[in-house]
C-alpha cells in the first residue's frame, strides 16, 4: 500500500506539476492578466505574461506578493473585496484601479472565483482605454446638457402625436411653461391658430421622413407674453432605439422678425415715397422752365410801349402778406429810376389797390399828382393812368402809365389796356406761383434726397455690421470724384449712386447675406446678382437713372474679370470706377459676417496691388492720395474702423 502510496503519489506529484506546467503555458497565452493567490496567505502563487506586463513586476516579483499591495488602500477602504461572495462559489464581476510598478495608475475590471483546488483566481483586464472613452462620453453628455439646458434655445421630445414627453429647461425662457406643465400634452396646443396647419403638416412630414431634419417658422403661445415666433426644427429618430422620439428644437426669433418687419415696412414706404417724389418732380420741372418773373414784366412793358404809345410805364408789385407795393420794371424814364414802396391807399398807386379800381389825372395842378413822387414834376409827366392789376380777385399790383403831354384815346384803345393789364395780372401770379413752387420744389429735392438717406440707412440696418457704411463710403466718393474733377452736377448722380449702391442686397436672402462663413457656388450666384437687382428695383425711378452708373457697375473691374457685365477699362462708368476703391477700402476696414476687418495699413497694400488689376490705376492712386495728403483723412468712421 505504501508503495502504491508512494508510487500513487509520485504520480500524483508528476501529474500535479505536470499538470501545472501544461496550466503555466495555458495561461501565458492568455491576453488577460492571470492572478492565482492563496486564500489563506493573499500571496500569488501564479501568475501568467500578460499579469508582469500590466503591472510592470516581473513574475518572480509578483510570486509571494500580497494581491493587496498593488490595489489602492483608500478604494478597499470604501470598496471591501465582497471575498465571501466568491467563497460562496460566485464568480465576482468587480473594476478596481491597480497601481503599476512605476507608479501609474490602471483602470481593471476583475473576473474573480474560487478553483476547485480552493486557490483563488483574479483575471484582469485593463479598462482604461474604455474608461477614458467612457468619462469622455460623460463629459460629452454633460457638456451637450449643458449647453442644451442653459441655453436661450430648448430642445424636446415628442412622440408621433406630438405628445410632449422630454423637455429641457431651457423650455421655460421659450414657453413661459415649466417642463412638469406641460409633459403628457400635446405639443401642437399653444400654437397659433394662424400656424396650426403649418404646425401640423410639419409633424406629418416628420413623420414620414425618418431621420431628415425639417423646420418651420410658426408663433407658439408663451405663458406670459402673448405668442412669439419661433424656428421649430424637427428630426424624426422614433426608429432609433435610443431616442424613440420626434427631437424638436426650439429657438425663438421673435426679436428678429420684428426686425424683418421693420425692415420690410420701412422699405415698401421709402420707395413709395421716392417714387411719388419723383413723378412731381417731374411736373414741376416744365414750370421751372418758364421763363422768370422779370422776363414777363419785360415782356408786357415791351407790349404796353410798343401797343400802346405811352411815354412811360412802371409796374409795381403787391405783396399781400407784407401789405407793401414796390417797384418791379420800369420803361420810358429819362431822369430817374423808380425805387418806391406804398402802402395800398398811400398816394394815387395805394388808392388803386385799396379800391380796386382805375385810378386816372390830367390835371397837372393837381394836388394828387403833384404828391404822386418828385419824379412825376423832374420827368415832366402831364396825363397818369393806375390800373390794379387783379386776378381771381387778388391784387398783384399795379401798373401806371405816362404821358409828357395829354392825350386822347378812343373806345378800343380803353379796352385793350384793360385787357393787357388783365394778362399782366395774370403773368405776374403765374410767375409768383413759380417761385413758390420753385421753392417748394427745392424743399422737395431736398426731402427726395432725404428719403434716399433714409433708404440707405435702412439697408445698412439690414446688416448690422457695415452700419454707417453708405455715408461713409458716399462721403469719401463724393472727395474722391471731385479731386478726379467731376463736374458739381455729376456729383449728385454720384452721391445718390452712392447712397444706394448696395440696395439690391435687400434681394439677397439674409441666410446669404450674414452668413458668417464662405459663400457655396450657388450662394454667391445669388449674391453677385445684387447689381442687377439695383438696376432693376431703381429702373422705374426716372429721377435715379443717371445715378445708376454706381449700384449697378460698382462690382466690375478694370481688367474684366468683374460683374454683372464683365467689361474692362473705361467701358466701366467713371462713377463705378472711383466708387469700386472706396467700397472695398471700406469694407475691408470693416467688420463682415465672414471676417474681422483689416489694418489700414493691409488695406492700402491690398489697393496698391489691385491697381491695374481691380481697380482702375488713376484712381486707386488718387485715392492713396486723398487718404496720405488730405488733413482730413480718413474720415471718422474710417479712422476708428481701421485702428479698432
Ligand atoms: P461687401 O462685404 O460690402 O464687400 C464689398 C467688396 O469688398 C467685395 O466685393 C470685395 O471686392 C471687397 N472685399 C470685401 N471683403 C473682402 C476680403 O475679405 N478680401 C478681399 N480680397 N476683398 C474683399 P465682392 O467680392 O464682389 O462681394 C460682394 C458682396 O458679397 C460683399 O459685400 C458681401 O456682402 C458678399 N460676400 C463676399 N464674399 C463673401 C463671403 O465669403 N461670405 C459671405 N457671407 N458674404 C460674402
Ligand atoms: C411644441 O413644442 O409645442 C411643438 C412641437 C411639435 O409638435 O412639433
Ligand atoms: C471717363 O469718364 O470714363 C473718362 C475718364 C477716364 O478714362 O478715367
Ligand atoms: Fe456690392
Ligand atoms: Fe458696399
Amino acid at each position: 500500500l505504501w508503495w502504491f502510496d508512494q508510487k500513487h503519489k509520485q504520480r500524483f506529484i508528476h501529474a500535479l506539476e505536470d499538470s501545472y506546467q501544461r496550466y503555466q503555458e495555458l495561461i501565458d497565452q492568455a491576453s488577460d492578466a492571470i492572478f492565482i493567490s492563496d486564500p489563506d496567505t493573499n500571496k500569488y502563487l501564479l501568475v501568467n505574461k500578460a499579469a508582469s506586463h500590466l503591472t510592470g513586476y516581473s513574475e518572480d516579483e509578483l510570486i509571494s506578493m500580497d494581491f493587496r499591495s498593488l490595489l489602492l488602500k483608500e478604494e478597499l477602504a470604501q470598496k471591501p473585496l465582497k471575498l465571501h461572495d466568491v467563497y460562496a462559489g460566485k464568480t465576482v464581476l468587480i473594476e478596481r484601479s491597480i497601481r503599476r510598478k512605476d507608479g501609474q495608475l490602471l483602470s481593471t475590471e476583475l473576473t474573480v472565483k474560487q478553483l476547485s483546488n480552493g486557490h483563488v483566481q483574479a483575471l484582469v483586464r485593463d479598462i482604461s482605454e474604455r474608461k477614458k472613452l467612457e468619462q469622455d462620453l460623460i463629459n460629452n453628455e454633460r457638456r451637450f446638457r449643458a449647453m442644451i439646458e442653459n441655453n436661450r434655445e430648448a430642445s424636446i421630445l415628442v412622440d408621433a402625436n406630438g405628445t410632449l414627453k422630454y423637455m429641457s429647461p431651457g423650455i421655460q425662457h421659450i414657453s413661459g411653461y415649466t417642463p412638469e406643465e406641460r409633459l403628457g400634452r400635446s405639443g401642437l396646443e399653444t400654437v397659433h391658430p394662424d400656424d396650426a396647419e403649418t404646425l401640423k403638416d410639419l409633424l406629418d412630414e416628420l413623420n414620414h421622413s425618418p431621420n431628415k431634419v425639417l423646420s418651420k417658422t410658426v408663433r407658439l403661445k408663451h405663458k406670459f407674453k402673448g405668442y412669439r415666433w419661433l424656428v421649430i426644427e424637427g428630426q424624426n429618430m422614433l426608429a432609433d432605439p435610443a431616442v424613440e422620439s420626434i427631437i424638436v428644437h426650439l429657438r425663438d426669433v421673435t426679436a428678429h422678425v420684428k426686425h424683418e418687419e421693420r425692415i420690410t415696412q420701412l422699405n415698401n414706404e421709402l420707395s413709395t415715397q421716392v417714387t411719388r417724389l419723383s413723378s412731381l418732380r417731374r411736373i414741376d420741372q416744365g414750370i421751372i422752365n418758364g421763363s422768370s418773373l422779370h422776363g414777363r414784366l419785360e415782356t408786357v412793358l415791351n407790349e404796353v410801349m410798343q401797343v400802346l404809345g405811352v411815354d412811360a410805364a412802371h409796374i409795381m408789385l403787391y405783396s399781400s402778406q407784407a401789405r407793401v407795393l414796390s417797384s418791379a420794371a420800369h420803361r420810358g424814364f429819362v431822369a430817374v429810376k423808380p425805387d418806391e414802396v406804398f402802402q395800398p391807399g398811400d398816394g394815387l398807386a395805394g388808392q388803386a389797390v385799396s379800391t380796386q379800381q382805375r385810378v386816372y389825372v390830367d390835371d397837372v395842378k393837381s394836388d394828387a399828382l403833384q404828391a404822386r413822387a418828385p419824379f412825376v414834376q423832374q420827368e415832366g409827366f402831364m396825363q397818369y393812368w393806375a390800373y390794379p392789376l387783379v386776378s381771381h380777385g387778388e391784387v398783384q399790383g399795379v401798373i401806371e402809365l405816362f404821358n409828357r403831354s395829354v392825350r386822347q384815346y378812343d373806345e378800343t384803345w380803353h379796352e385793350f389796356v384793360s385787357g393787357l393789364v388783365d394778362q399782366c395780372a395774370i403773368a405776374i401770379q403765374h410767375a409768383q406761383l413759380t417761385t413758390a413752387l420753385r421753392r417748394s420744389n427745392s424743399e422737395l429735392l431736398q426731402a427726395y434726397d432725404e428719403t434716399i438717406e433714409g433708404w440707405a440707412r435702412a439697408l445698412d440696418l439690414k446688416d448690422a455690421e457695415t452700419a454707417g457704411h453708405s455715408q461713409r463710403v458716399t462721403t469719401l466718393t463724393l472727395r474722391l470724384a471731385q479731386q478726379l474733377g467731376v463736374t458739381q452736377e455729376e456729383l449728385i448722380h454720384i452721391r445718390r449712386g452712392a447712397l444706394l449702391h448696395d440696395i439690391g442686397k435687400m434681394g439677397v436672402p439674409d441666410s446669404i447675406l450674414l452668413k458668417p462663413g464662405s459663400l457655396t457656388d450657388t450662394e454667391w450666384d445669388i449674391m453677385k446678382k445684387h447689381t442687377t437687382y439695383a438696376r432693376d428695383f431703381l429702373a422705374n425711378i426716372q429721377h435715379l437713372q443717371p445715378a445708376l452708373d454706381i449700384p449697378y457697375c460698382h462690382h466690375e473691374r478694370w481688367d474684366g474679370q468683374g460683374y454683372p457685365q464683365g467689361i474692362a477699362g473705361t467701358d466701366i462708368p467713371l462713377a463705378a470706377r472711383i466708387f469700386a476703391v472706396v467700397d472695398v477700402y471700406d469694407a475691408l476696414t470693416s467688420d463682415r459676417p465672414y471676417r474681422k476687418a483689416w489694418s489700414h495699413e493691409k488695406v492700402i497694400e491690398h489697393i496698391k496691388n489691385e491697381s491695374g488689376k481691380h481697380f482702375d490705376p488713376s484712381v486707386a492712386t488718387a485715392f492713396i492720395n486723398l487718404l496720405q495728403h488730405d488733413s482730413s483723412a480718413p474720415p471718422e468712421g474710417l479712422r476708428l474702423m481701421s485702428t479698432g
